[in-house]
C-alpha cells in the first residue's frame, strides 16, 4: 500500500500511480460513498471523479467523514462539455468544490475535446445527450480559464482527457501552463504506444481510465484478463490478472484508476510489483496490431462527436 509509486507532475506535485476510479450511473452516488470508504481505509490516496459521474458529493462526504487528512490525498475532477465557454468554467468548478467540500482540487481536467451548448449547472436539468448541440469553443479559450484556477491555487494542476497528439500539440503551442495530465483509455487491447511516447517527451503524465478493460461490459474479446499471456505472468508472480495489467501500466510509467465496488477487489487492486521488461512487452504486443477502443464518443453521442480514427 504505502509502496505505491508516485510521479512528479510538470506542476511539481506528486501523483500516486494507482488511484480509485469512480463512475456514473443511477446507483453511483451510494455505491461510490461506500466504496470510497473502503478505498480510504485500504490506503488509496488518489481518487478520480467528474461532474458527469455525479459522484463528487459522495466522494467528498466519504473523505470528510474519514480520518485521512485532505492534504494527504490527490483528488481529480473534470469539466463537462456543456461548460467550455469561458464564463461557465469557474462557476461549474466552484460547484464541484462545494460538492467535494474542498477548497482546492489536485487536478482539474477538460473531460473531452468536445463542446456543447450551455443549459444549466445542474445535472438534473441537462437534456438527453442525444439532443445536445455542438458548439465551437476553441480549447485554448476554455484552457485560459483553467489557468486562472491554478494562479488562484484552486486547482493545483490542470490537464485534459481524451486528447490526441494533434490536440495536445495545438494546446502546447498556445498555453501558458502546459497540461500536467492527459487521461485516456489504455488497456492491454489499446496500449497507446505512440501517445505514451509523445506524452513522455512533453512531460505530460498519462492516466489510464478503464485500465482493466472494463471486464463484464467490454464487447470485444481481444486481450482480456483471461488472455493466456496475462494468465502466465499472473501465475509466475502469484498475482491476479487484474493486478498484472494494473502493474503493466504503472511499470510503463503512467497512473491507473481502476473502478470497483467490491471490497476485496478494491483492496487487491492497490498492489504494486515490478514486471520484467519482456513481460511488459508481451502484454503491450497483445493489442499492438489490432487495437480495440471501447470508449468512442460517436457511439455515445452520435457522429458529430467522433474524434478518434
Ligand atoms: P466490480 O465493481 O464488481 O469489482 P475498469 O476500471 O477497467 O473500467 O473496470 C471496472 C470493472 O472491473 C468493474 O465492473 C469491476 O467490477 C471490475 N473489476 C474491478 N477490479 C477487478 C478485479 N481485481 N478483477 C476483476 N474485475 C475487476
Amino acid at each position: 500500500m504505502s509502496n505505491i509509486p508516485t510521479a512528479k507532475l510538470n506542476s511539481g506535485y506528486e501523483i500516486p500511480l494507482i488511484g480509485y476510479g469512480t463512475f456514473g450511473g443511477h446507483d453511483a452516488p451510494e455505491q461510490v460513498y461506500n466504496a470510497s470508504k473502503v478505498a480510504l481505509k485500504t490506503g488509496y490516496k488518489h481518487f478520480d471523479t467528474a461532474y458527469i459521474y455525479q459522484t463528487e458529493e459522495a466522494l467528498g462526504k466519504a473523505i470528510k467523514e474519514g480520518d485521512v487528512p485532505r492534504e494527504d490525498l490527490f483528488i481529480t475532477t473534470k469539466l463537462w462539455q456543456n461548460f467550455h465557454e469561458p464564463q461557465y468554467v469557474r462557476p461549474v468548478f466552484e460547484r464541484s468544490l462545494k460538492l467535494l467540500q474542498m477548497d482546492y482540487v489536485d487536478l482539474y481536467l477538460i473531460h473531452w475535446p468536445i463542446s456543447w451548448e450551455f443549459q444549466s449547472y445542474e445535472f438534473s436539468d441537462l437534456k438527453s445527450t442525444k439532443d445536445m448541440k455542438n458548439t465551437h469553443v476553441p480549447i485554448i479559450d476554455t484552457w485560459r480559464e483553467m489557468e486562472k484556477l491554478v494562479e488562484e491555487k484552486k486547482a493545483r494542476s490542470i490537464g485534459v482527457s481524451n486528447f490526441t497528439i494533434p490536440m495536445l500539440e495545438d494546446l502546447l503551442s498556445k498555453c501558458s501552463i502546459p497540461p500536467a495530465v492527459n487521461q485516456v483509455e489504455i488497456t492491454a487491447a489499446l496500449p497507446q504506444e505512440e501517445l505514451l511516447a509523445y506524452c513522455k517527451s512533453k512531460n505530460i503524465l498519462l492516466t489510464a481510465y478503464s485500465p482493466l478493460g472494463n471486464p463484464g461490459y467490454k464487447k470485444d474479446s481481444r486481450a482480456t484478463l483471461d488472455d493466456p499471456v496475462i494468465l502466465d505472468i499472473a501465475k509466475k508472480y502469484n498475482k491476479s490478472p487484474a493486478q498484472v495489467v494494473l502493474n503493466w501500466g504503472v511499470n510503463r510509467g503512467y497512473a491507473v484508476i481502476p473502478k470497483s465496488t467490491t471490497p476485496a477487489r478494491i483492496e487487491a487492486n492497490l498492489t504494486y510489483f515490478r514486471l520484467e521488461d519482456s513481460e511488459i512487452e508481451a502484454i503491450t504486443a497483445l493489442g499492438r496490431e489490432h487495437p480495440y477502443r471501447s470508449c468512442r464518443p460517436e457511439n455515445m453521442w452520435g457522429p458529430s462527436c467522433a474524434i478518434f480514427n
